[in-house]
C-alpha cells in the first residue's frame, strides 16, 4: 500500500486525509507539532472505516520517524489568513515553519514526491525547494487545482451545467496575481467565450480570484479547507496512479511561456515521477502577457522572502 504523509493536522490536512482515505488511495500519516491533535483526528478517521468502507490506515504522530519512506508528502503546516489578510501577509511566520518542516520530512522520506500547500503558496514552494534541494520535478505546490475548481463552480452557477461538463483553467500566482484562461475554459468542449458574454465571464473570474477571501470572510477564524483538501487528494491520486492527468500545478517553470526559473501554477501532467510534463497552451499575446505579469507578482513575493 502506498504511504502518504500529511504535515499539519489542521483543517486542510485532516480534510485531505479524509478524502485520501475515503478513496482508499494510501495509508495516511498525519504529523503535527500539537500533541494529541494528529492522534485524535487519525483515530476519528479510523472510526469511519466501517461506515465508509475503506481499508487504508490513518495514523497520527508528533514524530517524523513514523513518516519514513512515504511515497508522497503533503505540507499544509502554517497559519491561515484571517479576514482582511492576503495570502502574502502570512510570509514571515510560515517561512519559519516551512524551513523546519521540509528538513524533517526530507530526512525521513528522501525519495518522496512533495506537494506544498502552505501560503503564500508559490513563494513557500520555492522556499521548500531551495532549502531541500529536492529535484524540481519531485516538488510542487497545490494552488491551481483549487483556483480552477472555483472557476468551474462559477461557470456552473452561471450556465446551470453539471460540474463534470466543465474544464476550467486558473493559473499563475495563487494570490492576488491569479489569471484565468476563458478561451480554454470549456463546457463540453465549447469555450465559455462562446457561451457567456464578457460581463458574465468577468464575474466568474472575480468569483474565482476572490473565492478564497470570500470563504475567509464568512468563517472569520480561518480559510477554506474542503475544496483545498479535495484538490490535494486529486493531485495525490494522479501521482499514485501515474495517470499523467493534466491540471493546473504550481510547478517549476523553466523557459516555458517565456518564464524562467519560477514556481507558479501552470498546466502540468502529474505521474509517479511528480511533474511529468509542463504543457504549453497556444496563448495569444494578451494571455501570454497576463501570465508574465502574474509571474512578476510571484517574483515580488520572492524578494520579500529575501528580506526575512
Ligand atoms: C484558499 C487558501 C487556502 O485559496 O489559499 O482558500
Amino acid at each position: 500500500m502506498a504511504k502518504v504523509t500529511i504535515v499539519g493536522a489542521g483543517n486542510v490536512g485532516a480534510t485531505a486525509a479524509h478524502i485520501i482515505a475515503s478513496k482508499n488511495l494510501a495509508d495516511v500519516v498525519l504529523v503535527d507539532v500539537a500533541e494529541g491533535l494528529p492522534q485524535g483526528k487519525a483515530l476519528d478517521l479510523m472510526h469511519m472505516r466501517s461506515v465508509e468502507k475503506f481499508t487504508v490506515k490513518v495514523t497520527g504522530t508528533n514524530d517524523y520517524a513514523a513518516t519514513a519512506d512515504s511515497d508522497v508528502v503533503v505540507i499544509t503546516a502554517g497559519i491561515a489568513r484571517k479576514p482582511g489578510m492576503t495570502r502574502e501577509d502570512l510570509l514571515g511566520v510560515n517561512a519559519g515553519i516551512m524551513r523546519s518542516v521540509i528538513a524533517q520530512a526530507q530526512e525521513a522520506s528522501p525519495n518522496a514526491i512533495y506537494i506544498c500547500v502552505t501560503n503564500p503558496l508559490d513563494v513557500m514552494t520555492t522556499l521548500a525547494q531551495r532549502e531541500s534541494g529536492i529535484p524540481t520535478q519531485k516538488l510542487m505546490g497545490m494552488g491551481g487545482v483549487l483556483d480552477s475548481s472555483r472557476l468551474a463552480y462559477a461557470v456552473c452557477e452561471e450556465l446551470g451545467c453539471a460540474p463534470e461538463e466543465v474544464e476550467a483553467w486558473a493559473l499563475g500566482a495563487h494570490g492576488e496575481g491569479m489569471v484565468c484562461w476563458p478561451r480554454f475554459t470549456k463546457v463540453n468542449g465549447t469555450p465559455i467565450t462562446e457561451l457567456m458574454d464578457e460581463e458574465a465571464i468577468e464575474k466568474a473570474i472575480k468569483r474565482c480570484v476572490k473565492g478564497g477571501a470570500e470563504v475567509v470572510s464568512f468563517l472569520k477564524t480561518g480559510s477554506a479547507y474542503y475544496a483545498p483538501g479535495a484538490s490535494i487528494a486529486k493531485m495525490v491520486e494522479a501521482i499514485l496512479t501515474d495517470s499523467h492527468e493534466l491540471m493546473s500545478v504550481c510547478a517549476h517553470i523553466d523557459g516555458q511561456y517565456g518564464i524562467d526559473d519560477l514556481y507558479m501554477n501552470i498546466p502540468a501532467r502529474l505521474g509517479k515521477n511528480g511533474v511529468e510534463e509542463i504543457v504549453e497552451f497556444p496563448l495569444n499575446e494578451e494571455e501570454l502577457k497576463a501570465l508574465q505579469v502574474s509571474a512578476e507578482s510571484v517574483r515580488n513575493g520572492l524578494k520579500n522572502l529575501e528580506t526575512l
